[in-house]
């Protein structure tokens, strides 16, 4: 594999996994301040940063060895509002500069596997950003717990959708019964 898209998948395998831990203990923070859906989203999304670091990891399986991942991550336990922007600002970055450049470096340098599963983060991490600003906007109105549908999460492409579940995927074409609800 390419070094530079090599070195980006470590990274986004870096930044991922640490996503994953922050929404579980800014979830656990919205469990605490009695906001459960706010605490649902947390943990749902938590769980699509799963499908991206395992898929990010497998785009690697050639590749034995011990590596250094730098990340940009959100620091900070707050108030769950506060905790919402530091989401907010975390997936903005991955979608506006990190997986655009990750992608568009993949595709220059021909690595179809990386390509694909930069692909399916930035996809996915849009309807992140969106849920999180849609919470923190009713909780910052309301001082109320968001209201909140089940989410669904694409277990193969990590895609989320608050709702109804599509009969395929958007983004990978996975049928229905790949999804994995937090209701
Ligand atoms: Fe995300
Ligand atoms: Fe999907």
């Amino acid at each position: 594999m390419h070094a530079i898209t090599a070195a980006n998948l470590h990274n986004a395998y870096g930044g991922e996994s640490m996503a994953h831990m922050r929404y579980k203990t800014w979830g656990d923070v919205a469990k605490q301040e009695g906001l459960p859906n706010v605490a649902r989203l947390f943990r749902a999304i938590a769980a699509a940063e799963v499908i991206h670091a395992n898929s990010h990891f497998k785009a690697m399986k050639e590749q034995a060895g011990d590596w250094l991942c730098t990340s940009m991550a959100v620091f900070g336990i707050g108030a769950s509002s506060q905790n919402l922007q530091g989401a907010i600002n975390g997936e903005t970055y991955e979608i506006t500069e990190m997986y655009p450049t990750f992608l568009e470096t993949a595709k220059l340098q021909g690595e179809k596997g990386a390509q694909l599963s930069f692909h399916y983060a930035l996809a996915s991490e849009k309807t992140h950003a969106a849920l999180f600003q849609k919470a923190k906007a009713a909780l910052d109105s309301t001082k109320h717990d968001a209201p909140l549908g089940a989410v669904h999460i694409c277990d193969v492409c990590g895609w989320t959708v608050e709702g109804d579940i599509p009969d395929v995927c958007p983004v990978c074409g996975a049928k229905r019964d790949k999804f994995t609800s937090f209701a």
